[in-house]
């Protein structure tokens, strides 16, 4: 069952920006609400931030990492505060998962996972912090030669409201371990649980000014942030047009960027895969967090000799799920928004009308609040290649099957979208795992599993349209930092 917080956790709360350690509110004095999806219901407020607000976060940063405490840091220090960190995130998770789940709509269970997997960043990257380091390099005559691995200085997050800890904790996990000072712009939608943490890693021994949060919208709070001169590299996780936006604002100053920016991720199913054991893994993928999850298994090719027995595995599954709200801890929430829930309902209804076969629906909790922005997950069987269901990103519990012939029609259909973020290969044919893994145009392949959103220390990142950069395990730290080469003349 839910925590008994999940309901109550928060109510009434104003919370402010954290700026230079300390709780601001944003300099015009608005603010906006918070909802809960579950009941579409206001339960408390943050900073409505603009460029001004955004200003004085990235001057305390920049204090920060020039001539502040955490400048002076040492890496093993820095390492220390990070596993502090981690430890006050698991001592306090009961609040966190419970502020998570209310601010997001996801049930208590997945709140939960994601608090853990964010302590879990901290512990990672804690433990790295002091492992990171450079080469020594021949070249010809008395020279010596060595790169140092440096923080890139001011990096700018952008998160979105999907997994709001979890984002927290790759960015700023991997950001800080390298010693870059931090600003945060977290989704309108969803970022409590991103304040209270910025709390707890002042009370962990972060000087002021190495992280700190500004709330409000995109285009008020994120659009200003992507494109000041002084902040030094950009971190995006979202939808691609605003990666667009942001990568151009970025560029009028000449930084980089690091872009995480969804997919139409495929599970390859083959006829020889243990499909008892495909089963809950794959139906996971798509409805953990309501599908509203970047690297969500969105696409299900299968052989065609057992698309019917496979396919009916799937609906017999489907039509079992419930949606229901945060506290009552069912298969899955309710969507984040209204304007998210419009937009799945939207591929839902355009496919039926242009007669795409729906295999199984689920149902939504006959207790579920009204206000809340529920959706039955559907899956639809036969999807044409060139649909919109097919091609889109719908972010939301929406699976689509496909049948396939062979290894090659598999592989065309796997790759015929513009993202490119996970795979999922299902077959026994060991040599058949590598040649589909080598051939499938994705940042993550999981043979004989799946993990949606997982993996603290494995790389992450999309080819094509799914983005560029990495993020997680030790190329997130890569990322975070660049290289300076010093030669010695000895002669
Ligand atoms: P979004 O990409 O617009 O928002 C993500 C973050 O970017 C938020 O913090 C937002 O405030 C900020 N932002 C928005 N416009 C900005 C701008 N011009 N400059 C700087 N920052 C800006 O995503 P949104 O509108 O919440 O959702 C729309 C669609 O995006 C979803 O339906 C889904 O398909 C996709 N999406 C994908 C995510 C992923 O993890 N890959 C996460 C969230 C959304
Ligand atoms: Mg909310």
């Amino acid at each position: 069952m839910g925590h008994p917080l999940a309901t109550t956790v928060a109510q009434g709360h104003a919370f402010k920006n954290i700026i230079d350690g300390k709780q601001v509110e944003a300099i015009s004095g608005k603010r906006m609400d918070v909802v809960c999806p579950s009941d579409g219901l206001p339960f408390g407020s943050i900073a409505a931030s603009n460029a001004d607000d955004v200003d004085a976060a990235v001057k305390a940063a920049c204090f920060a990492f020039e001539d502040g405490d955490w400048s002076a840091m040492s890496a093993v220090d820095r390492g220390r505060v990070l596993l502090k960190l981690a430890d006050l995130i698991n001592q306090n998770a009961a609040e966190l998962s419970a502020l998570e789940s209310r601010d997001t709509g996801k049930p208590i269970k997945q709140g939960i996972a994601d608090i853990a997997g964010c302590a879990r960043y901290f512990e990672f990257y804690g433990g790295a912090a002091d492992k990171i380091h450079g080469d020594t390099i021949p070249i010809p005559g008395d020279f010596v030669a060595l790169t140092l691995r440096e923080p890139h200085g001011v990096v700018a997050g952008i998160i979105p409201w999907n997994y709001p800890a979890q984002i927290l904790g790759r960015v700023a996990g991997a950001g800080l371990a390298m010693g870059n000072a931090l600003i945060l712009k977290p989704a309108e939608d969803a970022c409590l649980s991103v304040l209270r943490i910025a709390e707890l890693a002042l009370e962990a021994g972060l000087p002021g000014g190495a992280f700190n949060v500004v709330t409000g919208t995109g285009m008020d709070a994120g659009a200003p942030l992507s494109a000041h001169a002084s902040v030094d590299f950009v971190t995006f996780t979202g939808s691609p047009p605003t990666g667009t936006a942001i990568q151009q604002a970025a560029a009028v100053n000449n930084r980089g960027v690091t872009m995480e920016l969804g997919g139409k991720s495929p599970q390859i199913v083959f006829a020889d895969a243990d499909l008892d054991a495909a089963l809950p893994v794959i139906v996971n993928a798509i409805i953990q967090n309501g599908g509203q999850t970047c690297s969500a298994g969105s696409r299900v090719l299968i052989e065609a000799s057992i698309y019917d027995k496979f396919s009916h595995m799937l609906a017999e599954k489907f039509s079992a799920l419930v949606a229901g709200p945060h506290d009552a801890d069912l298969d899955l929430g309710a969507l984040i928004s209204k304007k998210q829930h419009g937009l799945v309902q939207g591929f839902i209804d355009q496919a039926q009308s242009d007669g795409i076969e729906l295999l199984a629906q689920g149902s939504i909790a006959g207790n579920a609040p009204e206000g809340g922005y529920y959706c039955a997950p559907a899956l639809f069987g036969n999807v044409p290649a060139h649909s919109d269901l097919a091609q889109k990103e719908v972010f939301g519990p929406v699976l689509s099957a496909f049948p396939f012939k062979d290894e090659a029609e598999a592989i065309t259909l796997a790759n015929d979208t513009e993202f490119g973020l996970v795979a999922g290969i299902w077959t026994k044919d060991g040599a058949r795992q590598m040649r589909m893994a080598k051939r499938v145009r994705a940042g993550q392949v999981y043979v004989n599993a799946y993990g949606a959103g997982g993996g603290i220390e494995l790389p992450f990142g999309g080819f094509k349209k799914s983005g560029h950069g990495r993020e997680k395990g030790f190329d997130g730290l890569f990322h975070m930092s660049t290289t300076k080469t010093i030669v010695f003349n000895h002669a």
